[in-house]
């Protein structure tokens, strides 16, 4: 339509007011479209570029495993505190009040419990049902060197494709079989590898040495796991080792929910993870909050 405005003078363009061309943040994202960066951006804190995911998914596989018999008790106190939630479309259906906003890490994969072979996985969940709940992220574990690694590779794989079509970014998680040794030349293999396929950020394990040269050969952002339940100093160490080697954040579940007050632990990994605090300190704050 014509510019019906022809008084003049009044317009702004700045003509010596270059425009600004905005780098992005993430680790391996600078060439992501506009829906990507806008999703990571929601789970990973532009202010500090790292992030603080809660990790709840495990009874997709093992049922009312401790810490989450109840899930609207333990897991809805803990939810204000974190900046994203990792979880099965049930869990977030039933027990997640939509109020909380919170970004969405979706488990998709399916097919196995700890009653049998856990790396025998497919895709049980669409790309639209994910999108309908608002998902930010989605994701799958690959075995890597497991029985079947080449299914749940694909796995990812299509996850990844779907994703792209909707401008929804993928995390890959390294799910370590009973035969593998959480090292760093097995878990660099292994964030090597789902980087390659073009996940967008990826979900290991701290190990010692080398968990840096992991970091570095990674070229998208690592989160760790928390792993088996640790007293809660070590678990805070552990989060503080993992940022200080290039770690953006803890995708933690059993090291939060099962301590002793999960709602103060929460906030210590909180500081930890976006204000680098000492582990020593941040224990101090845990038995401050401790109730
Ligand atoms: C397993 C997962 C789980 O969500 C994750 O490992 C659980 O977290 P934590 O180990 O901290 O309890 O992705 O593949």
């Amino acid at each position: 339509m014509v510019d019906r405005d022809t008084s003049g003078g009044d317009k702004s363009f700045s003509v010596d007011v270059p425009q600004k061309t905005e780098g992005y943040f993430l680790k391996g994202a600078q060439h992501l479209d506009w829906g990507m960066k806008d999703r990571l951006s929601r789970i990973f804190n532009p202010a500090s570029g790292r992030t603080l995911m809660l990790a709840f998914d495990h009874g997709y596989i093992m049922g009312p495993t401790s810490g989450l018999e109840r899930m609207d008790l333990s897991i809805v106190p803990l939810v204000e505190h974190v900046d994203c939630l990792m979880c099965t479309r049930g869990a977030l259906r039933t027990c997640i009040p939509p109020t909380y906003n919170k970004p969405l890490v979706m488990r998709c994969s399916t097919g196995a419990t700890i009653l049998k072979e856990l790396s025998d996985e497919v895709i049980g969940v669409s790309v639209e049902e994910a999108i309908r709940l608002n998902a930010s992220a989605l994701t799958t574990q690959v075995y890597i060197g497991g029985e079947h690694e080449r299914a749940t590779l694909d796995n990812l794989a299509h996850l990844i494709n779907e994703g792209m079509r909707y401008g929804v970014p993928t995390l890959g998680v390294t799910a370590v079989g009973r035969d593998m040794v959480r090292d760093s030349r097995y878990l660099g293999l292994a964030t090597r590898v789902i980087a390659e396929l073009g996940a967008h950020f990826v979900k290991t394990y701290y190990c010692e040495p080398g968990f840096d040269e992991v970091v570095a050969g990674c070229p998208i952002p690592i989160v760790i796991a928390g792993g088996k339940k640790l007293p809660e100093l070590e678990a805070l160490q552990m989060a503080y080792k993992a940022i200080d080697q290039g770690a953006l954040g803890v995708d933690m579940g059993r090291n939060i929910f099962l301590a002793d007050d999960p709602v103060a632990m929460v906030q210590a990994v909180r500081t930890v993870v976006h204000k680098f605090e000492k582990p020593e300190k941040a224990f101090q704050m845990y038995n401050d909050l401790k109730k």
